[in-house]
């Protein structure tokens, strides 16, 4: 009986504009890193796709590292075709330098008004390729988390989606702890109470198992 293959990506993107000057955002990885750790705890078969991050390898898992938008794509659509289920946690630098410099660019020689360009939005490209894999997506907002949160997941084509908010101390980006809920298609929402990244793993894990696969076990698996 073969496991579900998960496939999970967490932290940042780096986008550069130079080989020493980049656009990035304050994500640890943690939120990402537990998840593909509670889902190898849960016998699952783990590929965790990892932008710029000090967490180290997860110990049975595949751990893939990516640095830029383009490279955490490139990583998905090799594994996306063999997956049951994509959690897709990473924070995605939403633009990038339209021009990258392949030499330090000297401070009298910067533009202070680059040129931006979107980088490729990761899950709408696979929500297009999207067969019978599940597809959870997460929303980090400020405000109005909920709302946004719905929109991200219909506009994206998702089963599901973590509604995460940020801006406040002790959650969200790179805290140990954070405060999340999970909106599903159906409408349903789940509370899950400010918690460490871990415990909320764990649950997240313990919740799409059993609304999605049937809480099956491995072994289980046809
Ligand atoms: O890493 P930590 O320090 O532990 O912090 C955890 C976290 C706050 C980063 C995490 O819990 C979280 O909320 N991750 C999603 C952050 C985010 O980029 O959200 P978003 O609302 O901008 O994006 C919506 C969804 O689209 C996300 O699933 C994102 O991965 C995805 N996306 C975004 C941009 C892009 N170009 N491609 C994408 O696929």
């Amino acid at each position: 009986m073969k496991p579900i293959k998960c496939l999970v990506t967490a932290g940042p993107t780096r986008e550069y504009f130079d080989p020493v000057r980049y656009i990035s955002n304050p994500s640890s990885g943690k939120m990402g890193w537990n998840i593909a750790n509670a889902a190898k705890q849960k016998g699952w078969d783990v590929t965790l796709i990892l932008g710029p991050s000090q967490l180290p390898d997860i110990d049975g898992a595949t751990t893939v590292r990516v640095v830029s938008a383009a490279d955490m794509l490139s990583a998905c659509e090799k594994y996306f075709p063999h997956t049951d289920i994509l959690i897709m946690s990473a924070a995605v630098s939403d633009v990038r330098p339209k021009v990258y410099s392949g030499q330090k660019i000297k401070k009298d020689k910067i533009d202070f008004n680059p040129q931006l360009e979107p980088t490729p939005d990761i899950l709408k490209t696979l929500s297009l390729k999207k067969k019978s894999q599940i597809l959870v997506g997460f929303a980090a907002e400020t405000h109005d988390v909920m709302h946004y949160a719905e929109e991200k997941m219909k506009s994206k084509n998702l089963d599901a989606i973590v509604a995460n908010t940020v801006g406040s101390e002790g959650s969200g980006f790179a805290a140990d702890e954070n405060k999340i809920d999970l909106i599903l298609r159906s409408g349903e929402i789940v509370d899950f109470h400010k918690a460490s990244k871990s415990r909320l793993a764990a649950s997240l894990i313990d919740f799409i198992s059993a609304k999605f696969f049937g809480g099956r076990r491995p072994q289980d698996r046809q």
